[in-house]
């Protein structure tokens, strides 16, 4: 596949076929998306490959926390709204809000229906019942400073070489939100960060969560060219 027809062609896929993906596959995805670039090669991304029995018990686990209400809690750290930081706003905020209403309108979510979108909150914490999850780690060594963007190279080239293979991704803080609970089930030393989880399988197209596209601004809005 062209490159730019892959860079295209991406898009976070939120429902899979329930086929198992076999082990080699993925790490054949991985051999090729390491090839990432990094700060200094410093490479500091490491990978769990979480599929089967292991998988659907970190389902329930991240499941149950939520349910309990307890809010995400991720290693790279989330704004704090009682240090006065509230998050996205202005345009950014708008973008959020857009891509949750395309979300909502193709489910047939209407505003307001509290329990739905607790549902769909539900689904996600079950990562969308993708056969497999990978899971991005740093050494706490890292400080969880500049080699996140290392991390996020990492990614799109994860989800890119996965094209190739005719599988689809969602790149998901949300399989990070709870980083005890993933360590503890998955079985990761303390010694590392959790940055990114990422799903991964055979796209179910029919699924109309797979039927929209998120949008995207005008080059206009964000680029300035001086000479
Ligand atoms: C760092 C990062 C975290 C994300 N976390 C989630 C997530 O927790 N849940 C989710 O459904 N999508 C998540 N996404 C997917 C974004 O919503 C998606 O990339 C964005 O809406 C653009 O849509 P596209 O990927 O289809 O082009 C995440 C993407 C990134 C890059």
């Amino acid at each position: 596949m062209e490159v730019i027809e892959a860079i295209k062609r991406r898009q976070s896929v939120r429902a899979f076929k329930p086929e198992p993906v076999s082990t080699q596959t993925l790490r054949d995805i991985l051999e090729v998306a390491i090839c990432a670039p990094s700060g200094v090669n410093a490479q500091p991304w490491e990978f769990f490959i979480v599929k089967g029995e292991v998988l659907d018990r970190l389902k329930a686990g991240c499941v149950e926390q939520f349910r309990q209400g307890i809010g995400p809690g991720p290693d790279l750290p989330l704004p704090d709204k009682e240090k006065g930081d509230m998050g996205l706003q202005g345009i950014y905020r708008k973008r959020q809000v857009t891509l949750g209403v395309q979300i909502f309108k193709v489910l047939g979510i209407a505003k307001g229906d509290r329990q739905a979108m607790m549902d769909y909150m539900e689904q996600m914490y079950r990562f969308f019942e993708a056969p497999a999850v990978i899971v991005i780690v740093v050494d706490e060594m890292f400080k969880l400073t500049w080699p996140m963007i290392d991390v996020g190279t990492l990614a799109q080239s994860i989800a890119l070489t996965a094209l190739e293979f005719d599988m689809g991704t969602c790149i998901m803080r949300a399989i990070v939100d709870y980083p005890a609970k993933v360590k503890e089930v998955v079985g990761i030393p303390e010694s590392k960060k959790l940055i990114l989880g990422m799903t991964i399988g055979r796209p179910d197209w029919d699924h109309p969560i797979n039927q929209f596209r998120s949008v995207r601004e005008d080059l206009e809005n964000l680029l300035t060219v001086v000479e």
